[in-house]
């Protein structure tokens, strides 16, 4: 069967793309960037960083380019002084509601967290310190676990649970009070079903997932996965 395709404009630009094709994915595959965090390539999307907002002419909400299918006839705009201003303030929330001195963390120069601050220009200090989340979780063999420098992207628990099938890691509590955690509330040392595979660590975007030092080096972030 011939496979449906759209024609569409984003940023100006009149392109195509498959009907399965998200917006994101349209734009991906035209060189147009626009930025992420949630998302993880190979992962279904959930939208829930918000960070990927784009205006649809005719639809008064903004809209996540991660989950939104393209439409025939769709004029999008990526990167208005409306979408700047928004992308900002949530970078700006979740660096205040965790404990990021990025100067003195392992993930310094490897944290997409980091680089997007960079990107977008967001005021570290514009919120003052939140601190929602805290604690951290050494019982790993492996690695280790800083709830204060995750964002929930949930990217560890979709990569532990649809692509190692462990199901290891869940987010536990609700809201701002929510944190990631294995088995249910275990220590992640004592899991039962967690095969120490490293994909949670290599998909987690910031510091909060790390592989403990083997030797004497510090710890460290594989950032060679595919994303
Ligand atoms: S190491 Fe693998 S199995 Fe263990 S929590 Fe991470 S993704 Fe899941
Ligand atoms: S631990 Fe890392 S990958 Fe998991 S939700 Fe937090 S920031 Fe995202
Ligand atoms: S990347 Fe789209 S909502 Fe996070």
């Amino acid at each position: 069967m011939m496979e449906e395709i759209k024609t569409l404009r984003i940023n100006g630009v009149l392109l195509s793309a498959p009907a399965t094709s998200t917006i994101l994915d349209a734009a991906l595959e035209n060189g147009l960037s626009i930025p992420t965090l949630c998302r993880f390539a190979g992962l279904q999307p959930v939208g829930a960083c918000r960070l990927c907002l784009v205006e649809i002419m005719g639809r008064n909400r903004l809209q996540p380019a991660c989950t939104t299918l393209v439409e025939e006839g769709m004029v999008i705009q990526t990167d208005t002084p409306r979408l700047q201003k928004y992308r900002r303030m949530i970078i700006e929330l979740l660096l205040s509601e965790g404990n990021h001195d990025c100067g003195r963390c392992e993930a310094d120069g490897t944290c997409e967290l980091q680089s997007l601050a960079d990107r977008l220009g967001a005021d570290k200090t514009r919120f003052g310190p939140l601190r929602f989340r805290s604690g951290k979780d050494t019982t790993h063999e492996h690695f280790l676990a800083d709830r204060s420098l995750c964002v929930l992207c949930t990217r560890c628990v979709r990569v532990c649970g649809s692509v190692e099938k462990a199901h290891t890691l869940n987010v536990a509590s609700r809201g701002a009070a929510s944190f990631i955690t294995a088995d249910l509330g275990s220590p992640w040392g004592s899991s039962r079903t967690c095969t120490s595979c490293g994909k949670c660590v290599r998909a987690c975007p910031t510091g909060a997932l790390m592989e403990r030092p083997r030797t004497s080096g510090a710890t460290k972030k594989n950032k060679s996965a595919s994303r």
